[in-house]
């Protein structure tokens, strides 16, 4: 959740840091700090509140030194504040650490340096590591022996970054359970817990596996793995740019990453889909490594994710039921970890995460492949967590998502998620062959669709404007569009700080239409496909009430009376609606956070990445 860099080499470290930061604050950005090393001296700043605040504080004054941390966080023990934020300073101020995760045992580990007298400056459970470090290093160990030896104490989860006053040209890390990269430069090595942060100076990187120790200087870095092993890990090129992690000309990275999806929707219907000469789609997933017999024995598939990436699963769910024929659960990870589901070797389970971080999502995956599931996932993340626990992996290519709230991810997943589902069916022999066929034209050309249905902004815009400062906002929508009436009302949420509810449209009279009233905008989607003319129907329910309806209808379709305006989409088949229909939902959040003067990349209290449970 929180965004940690470290630099050694021969530049400054404070722009490196300061820049790696800015590229990290989708990771949190309730705080910050960076401090460097120079003479023999800490020097550095905190601030509460965004990047730009921290580097303000430099104006007059920027700390010398070629090696230095720094952290961007959002807060889970403590509130945001200038004690709390990182780095930490042990005791004798001898270590400085950051650190990205959570000591579940800090109570244990507070107790025992309240009892040797220390006194803690901050409420987090991180600057307790700087302690410890303190104290082994009295104890005779230089800083990498000290975090060695006391890493098997932690329980929980960390990505952590640690130097010291008296070792100028080391940088020690560790990593579990919290994404740790090292960038591999000419005489600078780069740590971080994200690509974009260093890839200003480096396209190479290592991707450090669970446990994993770091002992990095400028020309040299060391691995130890959780035995203590000095271990080789691959070194990866990047092949995207920062360009592509950048806003490219949009004011907002919401913007610009709404605008791609054509692209990405290109790049990742197209990594897995070929026609062949006679025409025929052929569907190939490279990662996935499982054979037609192992798809064929699944009796049941169980889904598992967290905020949009459920919403996908939720799509999924209608797709594989009705073309390969299997039952399938669509869980909130954070509840299928606690929960006591039916699994057995032939159950299938699919992980839905952009990240492959989600705590609660890994979690939940662990568990069931200890019950004896089979695991894949689709994750846009190379080198993260989740696809290392799962036997196969589609991945997304939607590349680096960096506002909030989800856009090119969730239209991609639905898109992978809709190729496995045809797979699936042609596999099992439940999907006819010509229906198969028509899916696959009809998604090699979605990305062209999508980009018409972009065209629907500036109607999404006049709209916005009637409904931007409206107290609730309800989403109804049947079938396959009930996901994407939980995603509208998600990503209204999220960055509009509306109160808003996705509902399926039958249902809403089982409730919710208590609520409906003439300052109550409804967002109803009606789209071909087989419950049109029931949604029609459940509308005139709400003109009855003097509801506010805001149709987003297929290009053409006729709707009678009660609605007040209408955005247009391309049509499509029923089964690949929900990429079209999401483009509207995700406008108009956009439309309604910028009316509302929030910014819609960083709303507040969220994180992009959330790995804590
Ligand atoms: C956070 C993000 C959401 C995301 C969810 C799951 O809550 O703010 O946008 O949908 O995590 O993330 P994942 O990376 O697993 O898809």
């Amino acid at each position: 959740m929180c965004g940690i860099v470290g630099y050694v080499g021969h530049r400054g470290a404070l722009p490196v840091l300061i820049n790696g930061l800015k590229h990290l604050e989708y990771r949190g950005y309730d705080s910050a700090g960076v401090l460097t090393l120079h003479n023999s001296v800490f020097e550095g700043e905190k601030k509460v509140g965004k990047i730009a605040l921290l580097e303000q504080a430099f104006q007059h004054w920027q700390p010398a030194g070629t090696l230095g941390i720094g952290h961007t966080r959002w807060a889970t023990h403590g509130p945001p504040s200038h004690a709390n934020a990182h780095p930490h300073l042990s005791a004798d101020e001898s270590v400085a650490i950051v650190h990205n995760g959570i000591l579940e045992n800090y109570l244990e580990l507070r107790h025992e340096l309240a009892q040797a007298g220390v006194e803690l400056r901050s409420e987090t459970d991180s600057e307790m590591i700087a302690h410890f470090l303190q104290w082994e290093r009295e104890a005779g160990h230089d800083l990498i022996a000290a975090l060695q030896r006391l890493v098997p104490r932690f329980e929980g989860s960390w990505g952590l970054l640690a130097v010291a006053r008296d070792e100028p040209h080391r940088i020690v890390a560790a990593r579990k359970d919290s994404p740790m990269i090292v960038g591999l430069g000419e005489n600078e090595t780069f740590l971080a817990s994200d690509v974009p942060a260093i890839l200003e100076y480096t396209r190479r990187v290592i991707y450090l596996e669970e446990g994993d120790i770091v002992d990095a200087n400028p020309s040299d870095v060391r691995i130890l793995d959780r035995e203590g092993r000095e271990v080789e890990r691959s070194v990866h090129e990047i092949q995207w740019s920062l360009e592509k992690a950048q806003k490219g000309g949009e004011p907002h990275f919401m913007r610009k990453e709404i605008k791609e999806q054509p692209q990405v929707l290109a790049d990742t219907i197209h990594a897995y889909l070929r026609f062949d000469d006679t025409g025929v789609g052929r569907i190939n997933f490279p990662d996935l490594t499982l054979a037609d017999a192992t798809l064929q024995s699944f009796d049941r598939v169980v889904i598992a994710a967290c905020g949009t990436a459920w919403h996908a699963g939720l799509v999924a769910k209608y797709l594989i039921e009705e073309f390969a024929r299997l039952p399938v659960e669509c869980q909130l990870a954070s509840e299928l970890r606690y929960a006591e589901p039916i699994i057995t070797p032939n159950t299938l389970v699919i992980a839905v995460t952009q990240s492959g971080e989600t705590e609660d999502t890994k979690k939940a995956l662990i568990r069931m492949r200890e019950l004896g599931a089979t695991a894949v996932c689709v994750c846009n993340v190379l080198g993260s967590s989740i696809p290392r626990e799962c036997e196969g992996v589609i991945y997304t290519v939607a590349g680096p998502e960096i506002a909030v709230a989800s856009t090119k991810a969730y239209t991609t997943q639905v898109a992978v998620l809709t190729l496995f589902a045809i797979h699936l069916g042609r596999v099992r022999g439940t999907l006819e062959e010509e229906r198969a066929s028509a899916l696959l034209r009809e998604l090699d050309e979605l990305p062209a669709v999508v980009r018409e249905t972009l065209g629907c902004d500036a109607q999404v815009e006049e709209v916005a404007k009637y409904c931007s400062f409206a107290p609730n906002f309800m989403y109804l929508g049947r079938h396959v569009h009930f996901p994407t009436a939980l995603e509208g009302a998600l990503k209204l949420k999220e960055i509009t700080y509306i109160h808003a509810e996705g509902y399926p449209a039958g249902e809403m009279k089982h409730g919710p239409i208590a609520l409906v009233d003439n300052t109550f905008p409804v967002v109803a989607m009606l789209t071909k496909g087989r419950v049109l003319s029931k949604v029609m129907s459940n509308l005139k329910e709400i003109e009855a009430r003097n509801g506010i309806i805001i149709a987003v209808k297929t290009k053409g379709l006729e709707v009678n009376g009660a609605v007040q305006y209408t955005i247009e989409i391309p049509e499509t088949s029923e089964a690949l609606s929900p990429i079209v229909a999401a483009i509207p939902m995700q406008l108009l959040a956009y439309h309604v956070s910028v009316n509302r003067q929030i910014d819609p990349d960083k709303p507040r209290n969220l994180a992009k990445s959330v790995t804590v449970e």
